[in-house]
């Protein structure tokens, strides 16, 4: 195993209800380092930038208003395999499917507002890191 890094976003729903604290929480007692945080309101440009590669899909426009209607948090993530352990740790994208004790399963609800977002592949990291941090803020 060896350190890697991957982004997240704590998105607008879970931000509006103010459960920041609990999903934190969840990412420290997972074991995840912090690399880099910090609090902002995407445009509906830049959530179309970021979500690029669903420009096609139907629910694009949906998913583009939804990231830009309110705060959101961005984060790096550090851990051994951090990608993959992300995923486990947020769940399936419906939190309807999701398992019992993942973020999404206990604090989504809907495909839609499912509280948080992760990297997919290790390409899909790099590219998300860099559309929101510079290199001094990831050292
Ligand atoms: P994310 O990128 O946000 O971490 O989510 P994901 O990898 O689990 O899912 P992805 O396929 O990348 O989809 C991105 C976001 O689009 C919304 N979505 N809506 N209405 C639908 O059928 C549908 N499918 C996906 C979800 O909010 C998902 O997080
Ligand atoms: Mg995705």
């Amino acid at each position: 195993m060896s350190l890697e890094r991957t982004f997240a976003i704590i998105k607008p729903d879970a931000v509006s209800r103010g459960i920041q604290g609990e999903i934190l929480a969840r990412i420290q007692k997972a074991g995840f380092t912090i690399v880099a945080i910090k609090s902002m309101r995407l445009t509906k440009e830049e959530a179309g930038g970021f979500y690029a590669v669903h420009k096609a899909r139907p629910f694009f426009g949906e998913l583009t208003d939804f990231m830009s209607s309110g705060k959101i948090i961005a984060m790096v993530l550090e851990a051994d395999a951090a990608i993959l352990k992300w995923r486990d740790t947020m769940g399936a994208t419906d939190p309807k499917k999701a398992a019992p004790g993942t973020i999404r399963h206990d604090l989504g609800t809907s495909i839609g507002n499912n509280v948080t977002h992760g990297s997919d592949a290790p390409e899909t990291a790099a590219f998300e890191i860099g559309y929101f941090f510079a290199g001094l803020e990831l050292i």
